[in-house]
């Protein structure tokens, strides 16, 4: 991007009453709001979300990014404390890359009654957020839902922008959309890859250079099914696929399968007989690091 298609500076809100005051300003003069939720560590793949969010919203229109690592969607043993929080790095890719506004909240901006205990509303999508990782993270969704309303109470976008890493939570946002009457377009973005096809992460930062390597099992493994299906060329059993799985993911010796799914993109109903039309999810553990990935068969 030239020098001169750089905003000069970026503003950074940090209270949500004086976000929301923003974005009524920006509503009252007819201009798109276009969103980027993030918990920050940004890289390419937030950065192609941003441009996707500009290009719905148009010059005239206004891009913001938040950056919190919302607590409530990490379980007790998860990384909430070690997830990286670079945040001059940050704002300065978004400086870079044309946003104007970064909402940067503090927890006890976003909850202010966690010294009592959790919050205790919540927005629980029941359906969609319970299996594949909802049953491996029980509370994951209901954090993740919890804090997307928030923050769309407070950004108020016209249109927001999550990644197709992340599918079931893009569904799990879409339904909660629909069903609470949010007046926000929800856009999802191609998953982002390394050279070598590796979904990009923040979390891909914990790696060793080894399970770096190896982590390269999950992208091999949705290609590998791809390509079978393609050979077979008819439905085949998920079962069998699974094995497929399993095995690939044995041949690396830092990997351990969480879980692998075959469903329906939309409603996320399994699959017993894939196709190529069937959508394909797994989580790896790759050492202590749990990836995830998922893509089309077809
Ligand atoms: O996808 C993420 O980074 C998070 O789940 C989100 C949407 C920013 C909510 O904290």
């Amino acid at each position: 991007m030239s020098l001169l298609l750089q905003s000069p500076v970026v503003r950074i809100l940090r209270n949500p009453a004086a976000m929301q005051r923003q974005a009524s300003i920006w509503l009252r003069a007819g201009c798109r709001i276009g969103f980027v939720p993030t918990m920050g560590c940004l890289h390419d793949g937030h950065l192609s979300l941003v441009h996707e969010a500009r290009r719905q919203v148009g010059k005239k229109g206004v891009v913001v990014v938040s950056i919190y690592v919302n607590p409530t969607q990490f379980g007790p043993q998860e990384d909430f404390i070690r997830y990286p929080r670079p945040f001059r790095h940050d704002a300065r890719l978004c400086r870079e890359a044309g946003v104007d506004v970064i909402f940067n909240p503090s927890d006890s901006a976003m909850y202010p009654n966690r010294d009592s205990g959790d919050p205790s509303t919540y927005v629980l999508e029941e359906r969609l957020g319970s299996i594949l990782e909802g049953a491996s993270r029980p509370t994951h969704f209901r954090g993740v839902s919890t804090v997307v309303a928030k923050l769309f109470n407070c950004v108020r976008p016209n249109v927001a922008v999550f990644g197709a890493k992340d599918w079931q939570q893009s569904r799990v946002i879409k339904r909660m959309i629909i069903d609470l009457n949010f007046p926000v377009k929800l856009v999802v973005a191609e998953t982002h890859r390394e050279l070598d096809g590796l979904a990009m992460s923040s979390r891909n930062r914990y790696l060793t250079p080894s399970e770096r390597t190896q982590a390269t099992v999950l992208w091999k493994s949705l290609e590998d099914l791809r390509t079978y299906l393609k050979q077979i060329g008819k439905p085949i059993s998920a079962t069998q696929l699974e094995q497929r799985v399993r095995r690939l993911i044995a041949s690396q010796p830092d990997a351990r399968l969480d879980y692998v799914a075959f469903f329906d993109s939309e409603t996320l109903n399994e699959k017993k007989q894939v196709t190529s039309a069937t959508h394909m999810a797994l989580a790896v553990f790759i050492g202590k690091t749990r990836l995830i990935d998922n893509g089309a068969l077809g």
